[in-house]
């Protein structure tokens, strides 16, 4: 399932983001890319150690906690601090898929990619092409929002970022380990907890709606592993 996130950061946190990440000092994405990985990486990224992605990250994972559509469609279990990076002058990322799992730095925790975000901290007029493309089941999806909005993907896809030919693409990303590996589970969960939400606006204190949740809660049951 592809879901886009709108206004994960306010118009002002977006500016505060930008402000600190202009200001911040960038290595070279090749430095953390397997050996597949780099043979198609020109980006730039901030390193997973530095002040400012720490606290601008701390920022994003706060927003993701108290987001409804993040939070049913990706069901949290451990997310991955968020990486940032730049793409400028032909900069681009080809097709790859994610590594399975990563280490929540400086620890020996594991997180498993099952669900991929983007969070794009530039505006689409600031910058020509740098379009997030992913491939899967559902089609070819060209991606490019609006700073501060975000996208969510299985990281089962297979993706990439256009080269960046004029101006500069800032963004975020970040992995998230979900209570619930598969994808189709995800989405039956999701759709069930929308109607859910969607009939207690319309209809409150509906008779359906204790035993529709408790449905909702037995098929999380069965299908989390924490
Ligand atoms: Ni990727």
């Amino acid at each position: 399932m592809m879901l886009r996130i709108p206004a994960l950061l306010s118009p002002d946190e977006v500016r505060l983001c930008r402000k600190a990440l202009e200001e911040a000092q960038w290595q070279d994405g090749r430095t953390t890319a397997g050996s597949l990985a780099i043979q198609v990486k020109a980006n730039l990224q901030l390193p997973v150690d530095s002040p400012v992605a720490q606290s601008i990250g701390n920022r994003i994972l706060d927003r993701l906690g108290q987001n409804p559509l993040f939070m049913s469609a990706a069901l949290p279990l451990k997310v991955l601090p968020p990486r940032f990076n730049r793409y400028e002058g032909g900069g681009t990322y080809g097709n790859h898929i994610d590594n399975a799992f990563f280490n929540i730095p400086g620890t020996p925790i594991k997180v498993r990619t099952d669900v991929s975000t983007t969070l794009f901290l530039s505006d689409p007029d600031e910058y020509e092409g740098g379009e997030l493309i992913v491939e899967d089941t559902f089609g070819h999806q060209s991606v490019k929002l609006p700073a501060g909005d975000a996208i969510v993907y299985p990281g089962t896809s297979l993706h990439r970022v256009n080269p960046v030919t004029r101006g500069t693409r800032y963004g975020s990303f970040f992995w998230t380990h979900s209570l619930v590996a598969s994808d189709e589970k995800r989405r039956v969960l999701f759709d069930l907890d929308q109607q859910i939400q969607s009939l207690t606006q319309r209809h409150p204190g509906d008779a359906s709606l204790a035993p529709l949740s408790g449905t909702y809660h037995n098929l999380l049951r069965m299908w989390a592993q924490a």
